[in-house]
């Protein structure tokens, strides 16, 4: 089970702190799923070096420390594969050429992430756009739509920039069903651009237990130890699994969403006398794989009455992610001399020109319709003790797929 569940997450670690370097006071949302996928695919086209590169990134690769996905994923992968035509497999194996990055276990995770059910719209579209007079290899093209449903477009970046930049917006839009829009404003376009790789996830779902909205009161959210802003509150009590991180006085709450298929997760630290930034901090530094999984597992989270304050908020985060993943050691792809993309295309001269990636999360009192609900049972226990989570000041918080374990979303929020 899970066996992408540790490299997303060292992943995701990574990326965090490297976005969170000088964005003390800004919000950050996420999607590190949604990014892994975008560079398994650029992986694909990628030999040698470039390609090692790639692994090293996303935490696959054996050689530097990486877990060892090669058993785990022999018994994960079949029992999730769709039925699939003879060429299919034929082919598919092809593409699985590489020992460190296992493509069907990304494949068999995204069939998953796509059929979560009625409660759930999660849209991930990840895609490349090459320079006109490239030629893709028909081995390429086959593998990106099988294994990660992806069409490269051909585009003339040199030539007629406005039309590339509407040909991509056009495409991002159909396939987020109108939730984001402009993708690139006017003028962002680079003319001597070769290959860009665009990645954009939507999500909305409906809580589990769905907040009722005249319970929603404005209430001051402290920015910081100075300042505070009016934002809208919403409250509930009920049964959540909750948790604390003793050494720095940190809440954990797990919110699920319809199904409990997957789960919002949030850290709260305490509401610090010495400003609660350096308690996001705090967190932020001890966040590891192991750390994460120890503070979410059933020994540390218990189901408890809560009440439970939670600011309504919506979170858009856009990336160029050309300079931190370059500093995180993918550095041959975005270098003429040294890019190796030839199995991607029989040209030398390609090289990856942007990663562009957009995430959209709104959080509110209900989401989308609600599948038909399960009743469900609370435990009565005798004397209960109600706890107070208090979302009033910074937090971070990820968007889990619990039968996974993984993270599809992290974010931190400043400032609803
Ligand atoms: C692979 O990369 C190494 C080091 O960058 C280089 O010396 C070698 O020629 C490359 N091999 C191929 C087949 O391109
Ligand atoms: C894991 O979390 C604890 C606090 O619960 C902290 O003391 C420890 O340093 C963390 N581990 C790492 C490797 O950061």
């Amino acid at each position: 089970m899970g066996s992408l569940s540790r490299p997303v997450t060292e992943f995701c670690l990574d990326l965090y702190n490297k976005l969170n370097r000088n964005a003390e006071d800004t919000n950050i949302i996420f999607s590190p799923i949604s990014i892994s996928v975008a560079l398994a695919l650029v992986h694909l086209g990628a030999k040698n070096n470039t390609a090692a590169q790639i692994e090293k990134v996303l935490h696959v690769r054996k050689a530097a420390g990486g877990m060892s996905l090669g058993s785990d994923l022999e018994n994960a992968a079949p029992e999730m594969e769709p039925e699939r035509s003879q060429e299919g497999q034929s082919s598919l194996s092809q593409c699985n050429k590489d020992e460190d990055l296992n493509h069907k276990a990304f494949h068999a995770l995204l069939l998953q992430l796509q059929n979560l059910g009625e409660s759930y719209v999660l849209t991930l579209a990840n895609n490349l756009f090459i320079q006109q007079g490239f030629k893709l290899r028909e081995q390429f093209l086959t593998c990106t739509k099988e294994l990660y449903g992806a069409m490269p477009q051909t585009v003339d970046f040199q030539g007629a920039t406005e039309a590339a930049r509407i040909k991509i917006n056009t495409w991002v839009e159909s396939q987020t069903q109108g939730k984001i829009k402009e993708l690139f404003a006017p003028g962002v376009i680079d003319i001597h651009a070769l290959l860009v790789l665009v990645n954009v996830i939507y999500f909305k779902a409906s809580w589990e237990n769905k907040f009722e909205e005249q319970k929603t009161v404005q209430r001051d959210f402290k920015l910081n130890q100075n300042e505070k802003k009016p934002v809208q509150m919403m409250y509930q009590k009920g049964t959540f699994k909750l948790g604390y991180i003793e050494d720095i006085g940190a809440q954990i709450l797990e919110l699920p969403y319809a199904e409990k298929t997957l789960s919002m997760i949030i850290l709260l630290p305490g509401d610090m006398a010495d400003g609660s930034t350096s308690g996001l901090e705090q967190i932020g530094s001890t966040m590891t794989y192991e750390n994460l999984t120890l503070w979410t597992s059933s020994e540390h989270m218990f189901e408890t009455k809560v009440e439970v304050y939670l600011p309504r908020f919506k979170l858009e985060g856009t990336f160029n992610l050309n300079e931190v993943l370059q500093e995180m050691g993918m550095t041959d792809i975005f270098t003429e001399s040294k890019a190796d993309l030839t199995e991607m295309s029989f040209a030398k001269s390609l090289v990856l020109s942007n990663v562009v990636h957009k995430t959209y999360v709104e959080v509110n009192e209900e989401g989308t319709v609600a599948a038909a609900s399960t009743g469900a049972v609370i435990v009565r226990r005798s004397l209960p003790l109600t706890e107070v989570f208090m979302a009033d000041h910074p937090f971070l918080f990820f968007i889990r797929h619990n039968p996974t374990n993984t993270i599809l979303f992290f974010g931190k929020l400043c400032s609803p």
